[in-house]
């Protein structure tokens, strides 16, 4: 077989031409990076957001500045009719389904000693369950198209890793780490692949409380081979790789964007 390149002769604003994209939560953090990325990238995007509709209208405008296509569907992914409106607003409007990415997630920093029934289901409901649908969603539709699809999940160095007083959201990313193995190998016939990115630290709003304390934050940036945690464009970067056709040997797996914190650090 002749080794050809996918993205040969390609200009980087056309890597994912013609691609379909959903994102969700992808007004802000990671998502967002990953919805301006994609967009650069030339895919048509589908940014699904919780709250916030200002900020989701202002990257409409940022992506259509340059001639890019996207639009804002306001869908909570814990439940199951959102996550199918979200679906089908993509089909009507851009006529597929390529890139299912779940960006999605919560979390309740609480210990095992006193997580409530609401904080599980809260965070397992968003970060487990909603991907899980959306993964099956997402499959089904790319299926019925024909030509495959990617469905790439927003998951955490803490998949393999425990984090103490965050034991829900430990269990979420452990659980999505199977999920996207096991769904990888089952959807891997009709050409969907599903591969989990795993970020370490990045700059998003979530880690504002470290961000804010040079105590903490001296202290995490110590514990990164690279000195520094990420910026949220650092981990679209991966995912706009992995939805290019550069990355179609690559499924049923994770790959870890974490400064190398994994391989130094007996756990944060
Ligand atoms: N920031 C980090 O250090 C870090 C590290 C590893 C993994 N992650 C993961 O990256 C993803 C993005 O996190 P972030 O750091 O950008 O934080 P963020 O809080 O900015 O982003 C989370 C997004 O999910 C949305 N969301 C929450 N519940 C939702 C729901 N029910 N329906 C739809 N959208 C919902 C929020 O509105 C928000 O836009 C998360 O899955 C998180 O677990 C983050």
């Amino acid at each position: 077989m002749t080794a050809v390149n996918p993205l040969a002769g390609k200009a980087l604003s056309s890597f994912l031409a013609g691609k379909v994209a959903i994102v969700t939560g992808g007004n802000s953090g990671i998502g967002k990076a990953i919805v301006e990325q994609l967009a650069q990238l030339g895919a048509k995007v589908v940014i699904d957001y919780r709250s916030n509709p200002e900020a989701t209208e202002d990257l409409e405008e940022q992506i259509g500045a340059y001639g890019g296509c996207s639009f804002g569907v306001q869908a909570d992914v814990s439940k199951l009719e959102d996550l199918q409106r979200l679906i089908q607003a993509a089909v009507t409007r851009y006529g597929r389904l390529d890139v299912m990415v779940n960006n999605a997630g919560v979390e309740t920093r609480t210990s095992i000693l006193d997580t409530t029934p609401e904080d599980y289901d809260k965070v397992l409901n968003v970060n487990l369950r909603g991907v899980f649908f959306s993964t099956q969603y997402a499959a089904r539709q790319m299926i019925s198209q024909g030509g495959g699809g990617r469905v790439i999940n927003i998951s955490s160095v803490h998949e393999d890793w425990p984090m103490p007083n965050n034991t829900p959201y430990c269990l979420s990313k452990g659980g999505m780490r199977m999920l996207t193995r096991t769904a990888g190998v089952e959807l891997a016939p009709h050409g969907v692949t599903v591969v989990n990115v795993g970020p370490g630290a990045v700059a998003t709003p979530i880690n504002d409380a470290t961000m804010n304390d040079p105590k903490l934050l001296a202290q995490l940036n110590a514990a990164i081979p690279l000195g520094r945690m990420a910026q949220p464009e650092e981990i679209a970067a991966v995912v706009g790789f992995l939805a290019s056709d550069a990355a179609s040997y690559i499924t049923a797996t994770t790959i870890f964007a974490d400064g190398g914190i994994m391989q130094s650090s007996p756990g944060l």
